[in-house]
């Protein structure tokens, strides 16, 4: 059943791809950007280029409203003019090393963007939430794969993170004291690739932070070579291990959420892992794309990053037995899909 659903951080990475599987499951989509980590409507109040892309992968049509969660009297307007039933919430600043340096940009944004929103949608009572939260809750993880019960807040390195185990606690709370409220947790791993079609993708401002976008610069020519941020880790190869998911997966995985959500006895606040349950290490990320690319990628061994672990991986087991969602992307298609984005858009959307 085709329902009105209102994305927040909608013209991002994760939200413009979660945006084509809403709109090609019927769903109604209104997205809300402020663009501060999104390329803007070249003209006027047209879409941003992601969404416009977006409609033509599709061919189907959403709504945009330019404002920032931290405008509550914008929020308002919003949900006023429209019949929501859900909110996808994806607006946030992720940058985890910019979070160091600007703690208070990071938790004025995070935490009061997501509070605005809440009480927002308290007053006029739409109280069904998909949130995307990250494997960063899990701090340095006390044992693999990470499962949902696996505690959360405990050694969490940075402000950004911190954000997301915040919003995570308030969201539980808020389903404590009012039973109305449905909200669904993402958990997500590490998500990489782009649409098949190559029109959409992630178009990191200056540096990227990740890797996968970071070796697709090198492998366009904009960067000389990949860091490989140490490679005496206690892992196969010694890089570090993380657990990758292609984000067409992982859209997928919101779309699962809303229909458990409008289950008749889905209650409270509840968490899944979006991920693939497989470690891939850094070298093995720099192979796959190599051979997706035809070239080399030169990298450099450097010393480990402060807060970096050996490994990280998702027990996805609950995702898949409550939500029926399993990841069925694998690394060759993560890194083909990053590559065509990355060739036909050197310059991302600009
Ligand atoms: N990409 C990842 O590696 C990853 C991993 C785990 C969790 N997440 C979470 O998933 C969500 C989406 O991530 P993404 O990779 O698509 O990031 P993104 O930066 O591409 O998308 C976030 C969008 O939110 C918008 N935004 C930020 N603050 C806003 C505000 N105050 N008002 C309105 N819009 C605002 C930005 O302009 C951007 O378009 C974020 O919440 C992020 O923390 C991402």
């Amino acid at each position: 059943m085709g329902r009105v659903v209102l994305v927040t951080g909608g013209a991002g990475y994760v939200g413009s791809h979660t945006v084509v599987e809403l709109l090609k499951a019927d769903h109604t989509v209104i997205v809300v950007d402020n663009c501060v980590n999104a390329a803007k409507a070249t003209e006027g109040d047209g879409l941003p280029p992601a969404l416009e892309r977006v409609q033509k992968i599709t061919g189907k049509t959403l709504t945009f409203h330019e404002l920032s969660l931290l405008n509550r009297q914008a929020l308002v307007n919003v949900f006023s003019k429209y019949k929501v039933d859900v909110v996808i919430h994806l607006a946030a600043l992720k940058a985890v090393g910019e979070s160091v340096e600007k703690p208070l940009a990071y938790y004025a944004n995070n935490i009061t963007g997501t509070l605005n929103l809440l009480e927002v949608m308290s007053e006029v009572g739409v109280k069904s939430l998909i949130f995307s939260s990250s494997a960063t809750v899990y701090g340095v993880p006390q044992y693999l794969p990470a499962d949902e019960k696996h505690p959360t807040g405990v050694g969490v390195t940075n402000p950004y993170g911190q954000t997301k185990y915040v919003c995570e606690q308030i969201m539980k709370d808020l389903a404590i004291a009012d039973k109305d409220w449905r909200i669904v947790l993402l958990r997500y791993f590490n998500p990489v690739g782009s649409h098949e079609s190559g029109l959409i993708g992630e178009d990191p401002n200056g540096i990227p932070n990740n890797l996968v976008p970071y070796i697709s610069q090198v492998a366009i020519g904009r960067r000389p070579h990949v860091n490989v941020f140490g490679n005496d880790y206690s892992t196969p190869d010694g890089t570090g291990v993380r657990d990758y998911i292609h984000v067409v997966d992982l859209a997928l995985g919101h779309e699962v959420a809303i229909a458990k959500i409008f289950q008749p006895d889905f209650t409270g606040a509840k968490a899944y892992n979006l991920g693939t349950g497989m470690g891939i290490s850094v070298l093995e990320m720099i192979n796959a794309f190599s051979k997706a690319c035809g070239k080399e990628i030169p990298y450099k061994i450097v010393g480990r990053r402060e807060g970096d672990v050996a490994t990280v991986v998702a027990s996805c087991a609950l995702a898949e037995k409550e939500l029926n969602w399993k990841a069925t992307r694998g690394l060759d298609q993560m890194c083909e899909d990053t590559w065509r984005w990355q060739r036909l858009n050197p310059n991302g959307f600009s």
